[in-house]
């Protein structure tokens, strides 16, 4: 069967602003006449929402980096089936706020290596990529200020710090190299308009 929608996902670490141009990709998409979707992980759907609480609310230590591997593929299953399948069947486009690239750095990479068990559970669990990943590549410092500024809840990961965002930041670019088929890198160091006239201009031409 052939599949009709177009599957996008922005990746990079917290504060860079993939949330934003997430939106701001929606809106040009669809006032260009597209069909568009746009969700988030871990979310998206309510099951996985529900899920999203217990992984991204309390302590950092509370659960271990292999029990957040089986409860970020458990959301990302349910999202997949609930949201994203039915919204591709349908032909429409698909933009997801972080995917299964953000596993295999945050549960892959960030406490041992967990790699070969993320990569060994999405092939059995999840078992598909993005058409397109657009990774929003930025400043580590400048990322984590902007994260620290928007105050919230939703801090377990965040609480991780500094070296953290470092060690992702260069866990991402090794990742556009590995897949290099899917992966567009975009400087995120510029105001939100310029970040967004380069994604639209990415995407519009995979579109056509
Ligand atoms: P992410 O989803 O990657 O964590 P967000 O899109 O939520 O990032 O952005 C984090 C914060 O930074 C928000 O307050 C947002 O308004 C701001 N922001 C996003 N993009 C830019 C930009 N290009 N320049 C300055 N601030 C930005
Ligand atoms: P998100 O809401 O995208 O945060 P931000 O807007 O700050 O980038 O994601 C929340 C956190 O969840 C983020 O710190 C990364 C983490 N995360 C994982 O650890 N594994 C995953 O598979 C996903 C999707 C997210």
């Amino acid at each position: 069967m052939t599949r009709r929608g177009l599957f996008l996902t922005f990746e990079g670490i917290d504060g860079s602003g993939k949330s934003t141009q997430a939106r701001l990709l929606a809106e040009r998409l669809q006032k260009a006449g597209h069909e568009v979707v746009l969700t988030r992980e871990p979310g998206g759907s309510p099951g996985a929402e529900e899920i999203r609480r217990l992984v991204l609310e309390g302590d950092p230590d509370r659960w271990s980096a292999e029990t957040e591997i089986l409860l970020f593929t458990a959301a990302r299953r349910d999202h997949l089936e609930r949201t994203i399948e039915p919204a591709l069947d349908a032909g429409k486009v698909v933009i997801c706020d972080r995917f299964a690239d953000s596993t295999r750095m945050y549960q892959g990479l960030s406490r041992g290596d967990l790699r070969g068990l993320v990569d060994q559970l999405h092939s059995l669990m999840i078992g598909r990529e993005p058409d397109m990943t657009l990774l929003i590549d930025m400043d580590p410092e400048t990322g984590l200020s902007r994260a620290k500024g928007r105050q919230g809840t939703e801090e377990r990961f965040e609480d991780f710090g500094p070296e953290l965002q470092r060690q992702m930041r260069a866990g991402f670019l090794a990742l556009a190299d590995e897949f290099s088929e899917r992966f567009q890198i975009v400087n995120g160091n510029r105001d939100m308009d310029s970040v967004a006239q380069d994604v639209t201009e990415i995407v519009l031409q995979a579109l056509r």
